[in-house]
Protein backbone atom coordinates (compact mmCIF):
# COMPACT_ATOMS: atom_id res chain seq x y z
CA UNK A 1 0.00 0.00 0.00
CA UNK A 2 1.49 3.47 -1.36
CA UNK A 3 0.59 7.08 -0.15
CA UNK A 4 2.60 8.78 -2.77
CA UNK A 5 2.66 12.67 -2.70
CA UNK A 6 0.58 15.07 -4.71
CA UNK A 7 -1.04 18.26 -3.73
CA UNK A 8 -4.81 18.64 -4.01
CA UNK A 9 -5.07 22.08 -4.28
CA UNK A 10 -9.00 21.63 -4.52
CA UNK A 11 -9.40 20.29 -1.14
CA UNK A 12 -8.69 23.81 1.09
CA UNK A 13 -11.64 25.09 -1.23
CA UNK A 14 -13.72 22.33 -1.33
CA UNK A 15 -13.78 22.06 2.16
CA UNK A 16 -15.40 25.11 2.86
CA UNK A 17 -18.49 23.31 1.38
CA UNK A 18 -21.97 23.63 2.61
CA UNK A 19 -23.18 19.82 4.41
CA UNK A 20 -23.53 19.88 7.95
CA UNK A 21 -20.08 19.05 10.05
CA UNK A 22 -20.67 15.71 11.66
CA UNK A 23 -18.65 16.10 14.49
CA UNK A 24 -18.56 19.23 16.98
CA UNK A 25 -14.47 19.95 15.71
CA UNK A 26 -12.83 22.40 18.52
CA UNK A 27 -11.65 20.49 20.47
CA UNK A 28 -8.75 21.66 22.64
CA UNK A 29 -6.19 18.69 22.82
CA UNK A 30 -2.35 18.91 21.71
CA UNK A 31 -2.96 17.99 17.72
CA UNK A 32 -0.84 18.37 14.66
CA UNK A 33 -1.80 20.72 12.17
CA UNK A 34 -4.10 20.01 9.42
CA UNK A 35 -5.90 16.85 8.73
CA UNK A 36 -3.21 14.50 9.29
CA UNK A 37 -3.89 11.96 6.64
CA UNK A 38 -2.69 7.85 6.99
CA UNK A 39 -3.86 4.55 6.19
CA UNK A 40 -4.17 1.17 8.65
CA UNK A 41 -2.58 -2.19 8.63
CA UNK A 42 -3.63 -4.60 10.64
CA UNK A 43 -0.79 -6.43 12.53
CA UNK A 44 -1.73 -9.79 14.60
CA UNK A 45 1.18 -12.37 13.89
CA UNK A 46 0.26 -15.52 12.44
CA UNK A 47 -2.73 -14.80 11.38
CA UNK A 48 -5.03 -14.68 8.52
CA UNK A 49 -5.53 -10.88 9.25
CA UNK A 50 -1.79 -9.98 9.46
CA UNK A 51 -1.07 -6.99 7.36
CA UNK A 52 -4.16 -6.57 5.65
CA UNK A 53 -5.52 -2.79 4.97
CA UNK A 54 -8.37 -1.80 6.39
CA UNK A 55 -10.84 -0.94 4.15
CA UNK A 56 -14.20 0.78 4.17
CA UNK A 57 -17.04 -0.65 2.74
CA UNK A 58 -20.43 0.46 2.28
CA UNK A 59 -20.34 1.93 6.48
CA UNK A 60 -18.20 -0.21 7.61
CA UNK A 61 -15.02 -1.46 7.50
CA UNK A 62 -12.84 -4.85 7.01
CA UNK A 63 -9.35 -6.50 6.62
CA UNK A 64 -9.52 -8.71 3.73
CA UNK A 65 -11.83 -8.78 0.44
CA UNK A 66 -12.75 -6.46 -1.92
CA UNK A 67 -11.03 -2.90 -1.93
CA UNK A 68 -12.98 0.30 -0.64
CA UNK A 69 -16.47 1.31 -1.68
CA UNK A 70 -15.91 4.83 -2.95
CA UNK A 71 -17.45 7.83 -5.30
CA UNK A 72 -16.26 10.56 -7.42
CA UNK A 73 -19.00 12.94 -9.47
CA UNK A 74 -16.08 12.59 -12.23
CA UNK A 75 -18.68 15.12 -14.87
CA UNK A 76 -17.69 18.42 -12.04
CA UNK A 77 -14.31 16.98 -10.56
CA UNK A 78 -12.85 15.20 -13.77
CA UNK A 79 -9.10 14.63 -12.94
CA UNK A 80 -9.10 15.53 -9.21
CA UNK A 81 -10.95 13.10 -8.48
CA UNK A 82 -8.59 10.85 -6.09
CA UNK A 83 -8.44 7.52 -7.30
CA UNK A 84 -10.73 5.58 -4.75
CA UNK A 85 -8.83 2.23 -4.31
CA UNK A 86 -7.21 2.66 -0.75
CA UNK A 87 -8.73 3.69 1.94
CA UNK A 88 -7.69 6.75 3.69
CA UNK A 89 -8.14 7.84 7.23
CA UNK A 90 -7.85 11.46 9.15
CA UNK A 91 -7.36 12.39 12.54
CA UNK A 92 -7.39 10.04 15.20
CA UNK A 93 -6.46 12.47 17.96
CA UNK A 94 -9.86 11.71 20.07
CA UNK A 95 -12.28 11.71 17.04
CA UNK A 96 -11.29 9.99 13.68
CA UNK A 97 -12.09 10.42 10.36
CA UNK A 98 -12.31 9.06 6.53
CA UNK A 99 -9.53 11.33 4.44
CA UNK A 100 -12.13 12.49 1.72
CA UNK A 101 -13.01 15.76 0.21
CA UNK A 102 -16.84 15.74 0.17
CA UNK A 103 -17.91 18.24 1.97
CA UNK A 104 -19.23 17.43 5.73
CA UNK A 105 -16.74 14.79 5.56
CA UNK A 106 -17.06 11.63 6.84
CA UNK A 107 -16.51 10.22 10.59
CA UNK A 108 -15.49 7.67 12.08
CA UNK A 109 -17.35 6.25 14.86
CA UNK A 110 -17.86 2.65 16.87
CA UNK A 111 -21.63 1.72 16.74
CA UNK A 112 -23.35 0.16 19.65
CA UNK A 113 -22.37 -3.51 18.39
CA UNK A 114 -18.97 -2.86 18.09
CA UNK A 115 -19.00 -2.46 14.75
CA UNK A 116 -16.46 0.69 13.50
CA UNK A 117 -18.54 2.35 11.29
CA UNK A 118 -18.53 5.87 9.11
CA UNK A 119 -21.02 8.52 8.12
CA UNK A 120 -22.89 8.56 4.66
CA UNK A 121 -21.65 11.18 2.21
CA UNK A 122 -23.97 14.62 2.97
CA UNK A 123 -25.14 12.91 6.41
CA UNK A 124 -24.37 13.61 10.06
CA UNK A 125 -26.12 10.71 11.18
CA UNK A 126 -24.47 8.47 14.34
CA UNK A 127 -26.50 5.80 15.55
CA UNK A 128 -27.48 6.57 19.73
CA UNK A 129 -25.17 5.07 21.74
CA UNK A 130 -22.22 5.53 19.31
CA UNK A 131 -18.63 6.28 20.74
CA UNK A 132 -17.32 9.26 18.49
CA UNK A 133 -14.36 10.02 20.72
CA UNK A 134 -12.59 7.23 21.86
CA UNK A 135 -9.22 7.41 19.57
CA UNK A 136 -5.94 8.15 19.87
CA UNK A 137 -3.10 7.48 18.13
CA UNK A 138 0.53 7.42 18.41
CA UNK A 139 3.68 8.48 16.33
CA UNK A 140 6.35 5.84 15.20
CA UNK A 141 8.82 5.30 17.65
CA UNK A 142 12.36 6.43 16.26
CA UNK A 143 13.48 4.85 13.47
CA UNK A 144 10.13 3.19 12.88
CA UNK A 145 7.89 3.16 10.07
CA UNK A 146 4.56 2.68 11.35
CA UNK A 147 2.13 4.27 14.16
CA UNK A 148 -0.89 2.92 15.89
CA UNK A 149 -4.23 3.94 15.71
CA UNK A 150 -5.55 3.14 18.83
CA UNK A 151 -9.49 2.41 20.32
CA UNK A 152 -10.45 3.00 23.76
CA UNK A 153 -11.01 -0.67 24.46
CA UNK A 154 -9.74 -2.52 21.28
CA UNK A 155 -10.33 -3.83 18.06
CA UNK A 156 -11.00 -7.22 17.08
CA UNK A 157 -11.89 -8.54 13.48
CA UNK A 158 -14.45 -11.22 13.31
CA UNK A 159 -15.03 -13.48 10.22
CA UNK A 160 -17.55 -11.43 7.62
CA UNK A 161 -21.29 -12.93 7.04
CA UNK A 162 -20.50 -12.85 3.55
CA UNK A 163 -17.12 -15.17 3.27
CA UNK A 164 -15.67 -13.60 0.39
CA UNK A 165 -15.85 -9.84 2.61
CA UNK A 166 -12.84 -10.95 4.69
CA UNK A 167 -12.97 -10.19 8.39
CA UNK A 168 -14.97 -7.40 9.88
CA UNK A 169 -13.58 -4.99 12.39
CA UNK A 170 -15.25 -4.04 15.86
CA UNK A 171 -13.83 -2.01 18.67
CA UNK A 172 -14.35 -4.43 21.71
CA UNK A 173 -17.45 -2.28 23.26
CA UNK A 174 -18.36 -3.45 26.75
CA UNK A 175 -21.44 -5.58 26.78
CA UNK A 176 -20.90 -6.83 23.26
CA UNK A 177 -19.33 -10.56 22.13
CA UNK A 178 -16.87 -11.75 20.23
CA UNK A 179 -16.70 -15.07 19.07
CA UNK A 180 -14.25 -17.69 18.40
CA UNK A 181 -13.23 -16.65 14.90
CA UNK A 182 -12.50 -13.00 16.17
CA UNK A 183 -9.27 -11.72 16.69
CA UNK A 184 -7.80 -8.66 18.23
CA UNK A 185 -5.35 -6.84 16.12
CA UNK A 186 -2.78 -4.20 16.46
CA UNK A 187 -4.01 -0.88 13.59
CA UNK A 188 -0.50 0.11 12.15
CA UNK A 189 -1.02 3.66 11.12
CA UNK A 190 1.28 4.35 7.63
CA UNK A 191 1.03 8.29 7.14
CA UNK A 192 -0.04 9.88 4.21
CA UNK A 193 -0.49 12.81 2.63
CA UNK A 194 -3.80 13.46 1.06
CA UNK A 195 -7.42 12.28 0.68
CA UNK A 196 -8.15 8.74 -0.86
CA UNK A 197 -11.61 9.37 -2.08
CA UNK A 198 -13.55 11.73 -2.91
CA UNK A 199 -16.33 9.72 -0.83
CA UNK A 200 -16.17 6.16 0.48
C1 LIG B 1 -4.74 2.86 -6.88
O1 LIG B 1 -4.75 3.55 -8.10
C2 LIG B 1 -3.57 4.27 -8.34
C3 LIG B 1 -3.79 5.11 -9.59
O2 LIG B 1 -4.40 4.36 -10.59
C4 LIG B 1 -2.40 3.30 -8.46
O3 LIG B 1 -1.21 4.00 -8.70
C5 LIG B 1 -2.29 2.50 -7.16
O4 LIG B 1 -1.29 1.53 -7.27
C6 LIG B 1 -3.62 1.83 -6.85
N1 LIG B 1 -3.54 1.21 -5.53
C7 LIG B 1 -4.05 0.02 -5.28
C8 LIG B 1 -3.93 -0.47 -3.87
O5 LIG B 1 -4.59 -0.67 -6.12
Amino acid sequence: MKYTITALALVGAVFAGACPKPSPSPTPSPTPEGPSYFGVISARSASPIHLRALTARGGKFYLGGPGPSSYCPVAQVGAACPPGNETVLAGGYKTLSLGVIVPGGQQVYVAPDGALSYTGAHSAYIPPGSIVDGFSREAPAAGAQFGVLNFDTGFVACPAAAADQGYQVFGQVDGATFGDGCLGFNALAVAGDKPGAWQY
